[in-house]
């Protein structure tokens, strides 16, 4: 009995090491990284991976350094939407580590659907799983010297954003998406205050499907609403960052790999992602002021 409590010490002492040498890790590879921007939503599908995969896309064709991650466990989708699904993982040995894929612009992406063998295969994982996967593309991803660092989040606030925003050191903020509905709102309002409470800085509120301009006569069209994120923004006191519009070529470009941001980029949806990124820059050079 005495012989297994001490193993047992034994072993909850070597995890614990364990843990202390990640978080190390993590802070060495987080600490090259200029810029570390969260995007969260409280809901699911209102465009946190399209608003994502477009930033980064816009942040590269500026001339930053661009990084994505993917920590979205459940249903990865950057990959898809940036066109590098299917590449092969390398890993150099310790301290290496995993080399991300590389994408358009040289944006270099880290995602589970990069590890999932095929479409039909689930990842079937508990919170504490999750997490360990996070935490390990944070600690032995070699994003070597970037930018900016995009995180696409699942919706909600649960696993992987808490894991994300306690182990990422000095996020710079955090990017909220939301449907124009008053649906949206009052989520969104849930997952002001989860970041509020973990002391992470809120960049602002992008308000997405925020009407829809008709490609052939530029008529606009108030299709699931407009101006629902910017009310809640002025509510909470948080900044207001732009509104996209609906356009489907955005939605047929992502599931082809087309770069919408870069190969159209006159329509007023690419412009408005293009006036999000100006606001980013605003917001953190204020910040760095
Ligand atoms: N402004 C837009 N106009 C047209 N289609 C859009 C727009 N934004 C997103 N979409 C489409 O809506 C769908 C959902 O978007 P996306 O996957 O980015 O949402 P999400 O918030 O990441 O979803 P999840 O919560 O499941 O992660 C996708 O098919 C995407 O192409
Ligand atoms: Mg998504």
């Amino acid at each position: 009995m005495e012989e297994r409590k001490e193993e047992m010490e034994k072993k909850m002492e070597e995890r614990k090491r364990e843990m202390q040498e990640q978080e190390k890790r993590i802070k060495t590879r987080m600490g090259k990284i200029k810029y570390k921007l969260v995007i969260l939503s409280g809901k699911g599908g209102v465009g946190k991976s399209t608003v994502t995969a477009n930033l980064a896309l816009a942040l590269a064709s500026k001339g930053y350094k661009v990084g994505v991650l993917d920590a979205d466990i459940h249903g990865p989708s950057i990959p898809k939407i940036l066109g590098v699904r299917g590449q092969q993982l390398t890993t150099g040995a310790l301290p290496v580590g995993i080399f991300p894929a590389k994408g358009p612009l040289d944006i270099k992406v880290i995602s589970m659907d990069f590890l999932i063998p095929n479409d039909e295969t689930s990842v079937i994982w508990r919170g504490p799983m999750k997490s360990m996967a996070i935490r390990q593309f944070l600690a032995d991803v070699a994003w070597g010297d970037l930018d900016f660092l995009l995180v696409d989040l699942p919706p909600g606030t649960g696993d992987e954003p808490l894991t994300i925003m306690q182990m990422i050191p000095a996020i710079d903020g955090v990017l909220m998406i939301t449907a124009p509905s008053d649906v949206s709102g009052i989520v969104v309002k849930r997952a002001v205050g989860f970041t509020r409470e973990l002391h992470v800085p809120l960049v602002g509120i992008i308000e997405n499907y925020s009407g829809f301009v008709c490609p052939k006569c530029g008529a606009e069209f108030d299709i699931l609403g407009i101006g629902g994120g910017q009310k809640i923004s002025e509510q909470l006191g948080v900044p207001f960052l732009g509104k996209i519009p609906i356009d489907q070529r955005i939605c047929e470009d992502s599931d082809r790999g087309k770069l919408f941001v870069i190969e159209r980029a006159e329509t007023p949806a690419a412009k408005a992602f293009m006036r999000v990124v100006d606001k980013v820059e605003e917001y953190l050079k204020q910040r760095g002021e």
